[in-house]
């Protein structure tokens, strides 16, 4: 293996943060090793947010499904999907003055994704530019709850998503780890959908690695409990509704 590779295998989403802030040509490096990401057309769909105001932190880490860690993150970064500066540059530019082309009046799903695309991408190279410092971070997907609150305290205007945010900071605690499944991730030429005896395999897999002491009573397997606690879950009914808000804001902002 080579360093960068025993790098990432070694990688560990870091919650529980040493309170020194990070350097500023920490920041720095991480920063400019984000931007080095491929984004689509090179157009750089993304905008980085770099929430510094106490007060903000303390309120996001309610507004994230309550998890207080996001406020003691010495550096939190939001990465926004943001066609928003393309529709003002082409604003600012008098692209309706340009005749033989069949001008757009709104944005769309393709504009989104590609927008989300490339505020991931960037920002999974920050996560691996700060893990190579010797900085820890982790992923708040719950951004993307109460998107009528986060739109109006981060002042997102239309044409703007906030797609993921990153906590950093230097790992208090180490951690090994997660185990991942790999054995039904990777398909060759089509998609392959797991058969019964597949299904089993992963099921028990799961609850060895996940629940090695045992269920509790009422629940039949580990899937029951990620359905419980995942997918019928309050934070992922308040995720849908938000993203849905967000996609429907999106998709009805004018061009
Ligand atoms: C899109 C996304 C959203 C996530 N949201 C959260 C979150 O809101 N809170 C949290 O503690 N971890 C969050 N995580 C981190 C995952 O829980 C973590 O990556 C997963 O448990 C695997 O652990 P590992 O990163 O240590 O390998 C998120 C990760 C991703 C990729």
């Amino acid at each position: 293996m080579n360093p960068t590779i025993e790098l990432m295998n070694a990688r560990t989403s870091t919650r529980v943060y040493d309170a020194a802030p990070l350097r500023a040509e920490e920041k720095q490096a991480i920063l400019h090793a984000t931007m080095r990401a491929p984004t689509a057309g090179n157009l750089m769909l993304y905008s980085i947010i770099e929430i510094e105001d106490q007060a903000l932190k303390d309120r996001l880490a309610v507004t994230c499904d309550d998890q207080p860690f996001i406020a003691k993150a010495p550096w939190v970064l939001l990465f926004v999907a943001d066609v928003r500066k393309w529709l003002d540059l082409f604003a600012y530019s008098r692209v309706g003055e340009l005749a033989g082309v069949e001008h757009r009046d709104r944005l769309g799903a393709g504009d989104m994704l590609l927008a989300c695309s490339d505020a991931l991408i960037a920002a999974q190279n920050a996560v691996i530019a700060a893990e190579s410092l010797g900085i820890g971070s982790c992923y708040i997907g719950d951004i993307l709850e109460n998107g009528e609150e986060h739109a109006r305290l981060l002042d997102l205007p239309p044409g703007t998503l906030p797609i993921a945010m990153l906590c950093f900071g230097h790992a208090k605690v180490s951690r090994t780890p997660a185990s991942r499944q790999e054995k039904y991730v990777v398909m060759r030429d089509r998609y392959h959908r797991l058969t019964p005896g597949e299904l089993r395999d992963v099921s028990e897999t799961l609850e060895r690695e996940h629940a090695p002491h045992g269920l509790k009573p009422g629940v039949a397997n580990y899937p029951q409990v990620v359905y419980e606690r995942k997918f019928v879950s309050g934070f992922m009914r308040e995720m849908n509704r938000s993203a849905q808000w967000w996609i429907d804001r999106w998709c009805e902002a004018a061009v």
